[in-house]
């Protein structure tokens, strides 16, 4: 439903959530920003991530290393001879496209069944590296597919999707280094300090959080796919010969994680890959019912002991482990856990938005609201004074210093609470509290709960437990 994914990318422009970048220069394309809310809904999903990998597993640490590493690396990692994407220019409009995404774009204005084969065909031409075929394959459906005029296309090319740019002072002797587009290999390269000097015993993993880049070519689908992007990633280090029960094991733990951020079950699916990444034995990807249908949100790879006998190769530093219960040295198998950040946001967005129509026999009504869970919501608790006087506002004030010790709250005194509810709703704000007259009467307030919009009186005293109690579930 494109109409709800336009719905969704205004109203996160209007409300704080997510900018265009440099926008007063007319953007950069595929390159976002994060604004007041955005931040926050962002974070509390990063720190929901990182608390469920480390400090919920007593085997799984955090790292944070850095974006620029030895070029040898992306050598050792397969990254700069395999990292790249069939492409082809329009010769004519001197644009490029990626092939998928230029084919996927065909597919989208077909009927469901000739679309199902199109993208058949293309994936056994991918498979094969077919290139010829490929560019037979755009030929022979540029026409159907509506795309104006006569298209003269080149051939299909392959393009290394890194980014590089020179360390050093470019007149010295500069050397070209690549910006990292998985945070993975930071984790391989540090396998063995983190290993000796956490005494870690396997199976243990290492998680790290951070920003990677990529030159997407044809990048039109909001932050679901950017140049500058967050991946969460985990790398779980095991012996040799358990790949498939841990493989089997983290498949269904991270759907699990899914489903605990209250996503319906049935927008989740798992979608086995038949085209196997250069390091991969295995691989799923969690997808997800986006408005623009499902679509890759995670992945789950088997990848053997590649990376790390690779970096062995090319460091000439022994990348081993000794398994004391075998009494044994081996390089370890890793099973790897990768999910992007910003389309985990973008998840969480599209299952929380919903336009609803209040209306009523005598009046007309609408409102947008974010049903976002408590834990992930940027404000958790909003205080309202009924009005700006008769001490109303000294009792808010002081409900909001007791409280934003602990969670984000909002304060404000100005328009009519209705309206001032229905800014919440837009933000997706679950609680909001409204101080009025009574209160100083009986110590109560209003509560009004973001989706029912139900209200009732509950003490003063207790708004700050209930709001605590409810982020934590
Ligand atoms: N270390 C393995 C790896 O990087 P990947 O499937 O290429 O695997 C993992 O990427 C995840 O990173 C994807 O499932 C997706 O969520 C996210 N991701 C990849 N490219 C992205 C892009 N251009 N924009 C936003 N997220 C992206």
């Amino acid at each position: 439903d494109q109409n709800k994914f336009q719905a969704i990318i205004s109203h996160c422009k209007e409300y704080g959530f997510i900018f265009q970048s440099s926008e007063i220069y007319d953007g950069l394309s595929a390159v976002y920003d994060y604004g007041q809310y955005g931040a926050e809904l962002k974070k509390n999903i990063r720190d929901y991530w990182w608390k469920s990998m480390t400090q919920m597993h007593e085997n799984i640490v955090g790292i944070d290393s850095a974006i620029f590493m030895h070029p040898t690396i992306w050598k050792a990692s397969g990254h700069v001879d395999n990292f790249s994407d069939p492409m082809i220019d329009n010769k004519d409009s001197n644009k490029r496209y990626r092939v998928d995404h230029l084919i996927e774009g065909f597919a989208e204005t077909l009927a469901a069944d000739a679309a199902a084969a199109l993208i058949a065909d293309m994936e056994a031409l991918l498979k094969e590296n077919d290139f010829a075929g490929l560019k037979k394959l755009i030929e022979d459906n540029q026409i159907k597919c509506a795309v104006s005029g006569t298209v003269n296309w080149t051939d299909v090319r392959q393009f290394n999707l890194m980014f590089s740019t020179q360390l050093g002072s470019v007149s010295e002797e500069a050397s070209e280094i690549y910006l990292r587009p998985e945070t993975a290999q930071g984790i391989f390269v540090n396998f063995l300090n983190v290993q000796k000097t956490g005494r870690m015993k396997i199976p243990f993993g290492i998680a790290q959080v951070g920003k990677a880049f990529r030159n997407e070519i044809v990048a039109r689908q909001f932050v679901f796919r950017m140049r500058e992007f967050e991946q969460m990633e985990m790398q779980f280090f095991i012996r040799p010969g358990t790949q498939k029960e841990w493989y089997a094991y983290w498949k269904e733990e991270r759907m699990k994680w899914h489903q605990s951020l209250g996503l319906n079950p049935a927008n989740l699916q798992y979608h086995d890959h038949v085209k196997l990444a250069h390091y991969a034995d295995a691989a799923v990807d969690i997808e997800y019912n986006f408005p623009i249908g499902f679509k890759e949100v995670e992945g789950i790879h088997s990848r053997t002991d590649f990376d790390l006998s690779q970096h062995q190769k090319f460091s000439g530093k022994k990348m081993q482990y000794f398994d004391p219960e075998i009494n044994q040295n081996y390089i370890p198998y890793v099973i790897e856990t990768s999910i992007g950040l910003d389309r985990c946001c973008l998840m969480i967005l599209s299952e929380s938005y919903e336009e609803q129509d209040l209306s009523t026999a005598d009046k007309q009504d609408s409102r947008v609201v974010l049903k976002f869970p408590a834990k992930l919501a940027p404000i958790k608790l909003a205080i309202f004074p009924l009005t700006k006087k008769d001490g109303l506002p000294e009792i808010a004030k002081e409900l909001m210093a007791s409280c934003k010790t602990s969670f984000y709250c909002f304060y404000e005194e100005k328009d009519a609470i209705g309206k001032r509810y229905r800014r919440q709703d837009a933000i997706g704000t679950p609680f909001c509290v409204t101080i009025d007259h009574q209160t100083k009467e009986d110590g109560t307030v209003t509560i009004r709960y973001r989706d029912t919009m139900e209200q009732e009186r509950i003490p003063l005293a207790q708004v700050k437990e209930m709001v605590m109690r409810k982020i934590m579930e």
